[in-house]
């Protein structure tokens, strides 16, 4: 690994280790991802443990809770902790429009994020965070997982004279791009935004990389050739650099609450023709700033 590259690990695995009172956090590598134990969140959680949870989640940027057993109401309250519910696009009739049920089936034949992408980044303020929470795995107990990559790493694995060249610039979002030539349906309001390429966390201030395959239609200031040879390259730099992915395995009751804003996901669907069931609750953000 090239200098840059090494000191940005460095940076991460030399960090002083973090003193939790309340709860118990295992790194599931040491650059993304953490068990979170010794809680229980379908109850009202006290503030030193919701201090300890936001600090994990800003650490690790992934967060994992296994065997909690949540109501609906329970798991938006949870979600509620780190901002207000961010609406789903387009709600199925009659269903709460702040929970996503996530399910695949022996009739899918596609199923919701089985691709690198954050979530809604075509929206003016995409989300803060979504919490999913997995009540069915595929028969048999293994398959369905999901795939978390570090966006704050993916940018500084970069050279420098890229990160500076990235730096500068913006692309358009198309909330019609996921859409794939698919008839779309006339109550979507098709949101089209343009965000920098390189933003900042709005809590932490560090860069990272936000564009994704789904989402990103071109980037401003270039041709269009140009454009889409960058936006290769990077979406190749993410798949194929395990050292940013983290793997969580799902089991039934397992919560897991990964930070929109600086990292992408990836659903594995590997499990066809078993279903797969859960919900997904999500907090609004804020516009990405430069
Ligand atoms: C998604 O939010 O993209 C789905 C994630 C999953 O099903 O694991």
């Amino acid at each position: 690994m090239e200098a840059h590259a090494l000191e940005a690990v460095e940076r991460l695995t030399t960090r002083p280790a973090e003193p939790y009172e309340t709860i118990t956090v295992d790194p599931v590598t040491p650059l993304i991802g953490a068990e979170v134990s010794g809680v229980d969140l379908s109850e009202e959680l006290t503030p030193h443990q919701e201090k300890e949870i936001r600090h994990a989640f800003l650490a690790h940027h992934v967060l994992v809770f296994r065997d909690q057993d949540l109501t609906t109401e329970q798991h938006k309250r949870f979600a509620g902790l780190f901002g207000e519910l961010h609406p789903v696009a387009l709600p199925e009739e009659g269903s709460d429009p702040h929970v996503l049920e996530i399910r695949a089936t022996k009739e899918s034949r596609a199923v919701a994020g089985n691709g690198w992408h954050a979530d809604g980044t075509a929206d003016a303020e995409p989300s803060l965070g979504s919490l999913l929470h997995i009540t069915t795995v595929p028969e048999g107990g293994s398959g369905g997982d999901t795939l978390f990559a570090n966006m704050h790493l993916a940018y500084e694995l970069l050279s420098p004279a890229m990160r500076t060249f990235l730096d500068g610039l913006t692309a358009v979002h198309d909330g019609a791009l996921p859409w794939m030539g698919q008839p779309i349906p006339p109550e979507y309001d098709i949101p089209r935004n343009e965000h920098p390429v390189v933003v900042r966390h709005p809590d932490t201030g560090r860069k990272l990389l936000f564009v994704n395959g789904p989402y990103t239609s071109h980037i401003t200031q270039l041709s269009r050739p140009e454009s889409a040879a960058l936006l290769d390259m990077l979406y190749s730099h993410i798949a194929r650099t395990p050292l940013l992915q983290c793997r969580v395995r799902w089991q039934p009751r397992t919560l897991v609450f990964w930070d929109n804003r600086c990292v992408q996901h990836h659903a594995i669907w590997d499990y066809f023709p078993h279903s797969r069931y859960g919900r997904r609750v999500a907090v609004n953000g804020t516009r990405p700033q430069a």
